[in-house]
């Protein structure tokens, strides 16, 4: 570095990057404390924040400020808060978007164990390697109906793009690692024609058909336990989906999956897959190269791929047409085909 850049360097981007660790704690706390609750019915003073939920002024005074710093709550030049739009549609109980679970989620069950990270780092080795394996469920069984709102808008756009609701026969879906059945239940909820057949492990599958039947689509679902690394995955779908399970598993993995699911496909069906994508050259962007760090601490093998990986697997397994579908997640879609003949 040269002298000049060198006095030109300043520690306020080290600073701003060591005090983040605050915004999801402070998010986590207004939630538990139900205060974009109390301010769905409009703004409030710190007072009035408190009577209604009982949490003291100076604790909302100090998360309520950040939170305004951070542009998840807005104060007017009297002194009263209020939601922005981006809180009032993910962070109030009662509307559909609500994220609040995640969030609460990666505070409570997941932070924790980034503390050991440099030795993980310095071993190579995950601090709890079960999530490809089958005694994962319990853990599973509680985050899928969390993480369900981030996959959401993502698999209702893949309802539209595929055409579900012009389906004039019976359309048969398979949802791979199932989880809360979101995948499924999005293209359900299209048609009365899609017939879903969701794969996951046995101990995840009652939360599955507990979700699908809140969203209406229960009798449109099979729930089969079943190995989706190892076991033979059926055949005579038109639809597959596979909702962020390649980042869990090796490379050797996911290329024995995505075969597989070639296989359970009719000539001409589709696999959509959802994921963090990482660019080529994995420079950015920065949240899937921060779930890969998630995977380094939590898998032996999984990690975020690349779209060329990804590409390549499917290419191998005999998928083509391969592209991308934006949709409301952090990564695009990707889609593929199974040639007709
Ligand atoms: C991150 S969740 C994704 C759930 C859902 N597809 C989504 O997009 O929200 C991963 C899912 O894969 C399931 N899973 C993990 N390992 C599995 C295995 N070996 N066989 C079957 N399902 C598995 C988990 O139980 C969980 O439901």
């Amino acid at each position: 570095m040269s002298s000049r850049a060198a006095s030109q360097a300043t520690p306020e981007h080290l600073m701003q990057t060591v005090w983040k660790f605050m915004q999801p704690l402070a998010l986590d706390a207004a939630i538990q404390n139900h205060v974009f609750d109390a301010l769905d019915a409009g703004p409030k003073t710190l007072e009035e924040v408190s009577q209604a939920t009982g949490a003291s002024v100076r604790g909302l005074a100090a998360i309520m400020n950040l939170l305004v710093g951070v542009n998840f709550l807005t104060k007017t030049a009297d002194g009263r808060y209020a939601l922005t739009p981006d809180s009032s549609a993910f962070l109030v109980s009662s509307k559909p978007g609500y994220h609040g679970g995640f969030v609460h989620y990666i505070v409570s069950g997941l932070i924790a164990n980034f503390l050991s990270l440099a030795e993980v780092v310095r071993t190579g080795k995950p601090i709890e390697s079960h999530l490809d394996r089958p005694e994962a469920a319990a853990f599973f069984e509680e985050l899928v109906g969390n993480i369900m709102p981030v996959a959401y808008p993502g698999a209702k756009a893949v309802a539209e793009e595929l055409g579900v609701s012009r389906a004039t026969q019976p359309l048969n879906v398979l949802d791979i690692g199932a989880g809360s059945g979101v995948w499924g239940i999005a293209l359900a909820q299209a048609s009365p024609q899609v017939r879903v057949t969701a794969v996951d492990l046995p101990g995840v599958l009652p939360v599955t058909r507990k979700i699908a039947k809140q969203f209406g689509v229960g009798d449109q679902f099979t729930c089969v336990g079943k190995d989706i690394f190892q076991d033979d995955l059926g055949s005579g779908y038109s639809v597959a989906t596979l909702g962020h399970i390649l980042h869990m598993a090796s490379p050797d993995k996911n290329r024995f999956l995505l075969k597989n699911i070639f296989r359970a496909l009719v000539p001409g069906g589709t696999l959509v897959i959802g994921e963090f994508i990482v660019n080529e050259d994995r420079k950015g962007p920065v949240e899937p190269l921060a779930f890969a760090v998630n995977m380094l601490v939590h898998t032996e093998h999984g990690n975020a791929y690349t779209l060329g990986e990804m590409r390549s697997w499917l290419q191998e397994a005999g998928f083509v047409n391969v592209r991308t579908l934006a949709a409301p997640a952090l990564s695009p879609l990707i889609i593929a085909d199974k040639p007709r003949s």
